[in-house]
């Protein structure tokens, strides 16, 4: 069975629609024979990164870049975590208030050094999420999930 992490820092109501929509997608009926894991940002560890087949990130924009948590998070895994998941696949998401055009560069940044491959388009908005954001984050967990089916 394979594994999916989803490392998510969540501190609003408009977040948690996201992260909801998110873990919706993947784990829809029509995903089999992935398992998906949840980490608080701030709580996810190496050993969770290592023991994942891929990855879903989401995060609030915060002073223009990603949440601390999330940054965190990456502070904690990088090192350890270089070599063994090259090549992984991911995707991520990020809510803003008004521009989350910098947020969206570390994670690139950051993700490209690990040697990750973005599998799903990234999902990116400010404001309240209307409905085509919420499906943009389910198709968004639904497709990096199925892209671990075997
Ligand atoms: C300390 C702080 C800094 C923030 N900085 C940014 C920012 O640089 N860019 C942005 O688009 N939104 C920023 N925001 C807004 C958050 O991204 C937003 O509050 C978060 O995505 C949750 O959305 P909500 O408040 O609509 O539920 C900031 C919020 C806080 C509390």
């Amino acid at each position: 069975m394979a594994t999916l992490l989803i490392v998510h820092h969540t501190p609003s109501p408009n977040c948690q629609a996201l992260f909801e929509a998110v873990v919706s997608g993947a784990t829809t009926d029509d995903i089999e024979g992935v398992r998906l894991v949840r980490r608080a940002a701030l709580a996810a560890t190496a050993s969770d990164v290592l023991a994942a087949d891929g990855y879903l990130l989401g995060t609030p924009a915060n002073l223009g870049y990603m949440s601390g948590a999330l940054k965190h998070f990456f502070d904690q895994v990088y090192y350890p975590c270089l070599d063994a998941t090259k090549g992984r696949p991911f995707g991520y998401y990020v809510h803003g208030g008004n521009d989350v055009t910098g947020a969206v560069r570390g994670i690139e940044a950051i993700t490209t050094g690990l040697g990750w491959r973005r599998t799903a388009d990234a999902v990116t908005l400010t404001g309240e999420p209307g409905r085509a954001d919420t499906e943009a984050c389910w198709e968004l967990g639904a497709t990096v999930a199925a892209g671990l089916m075997e």
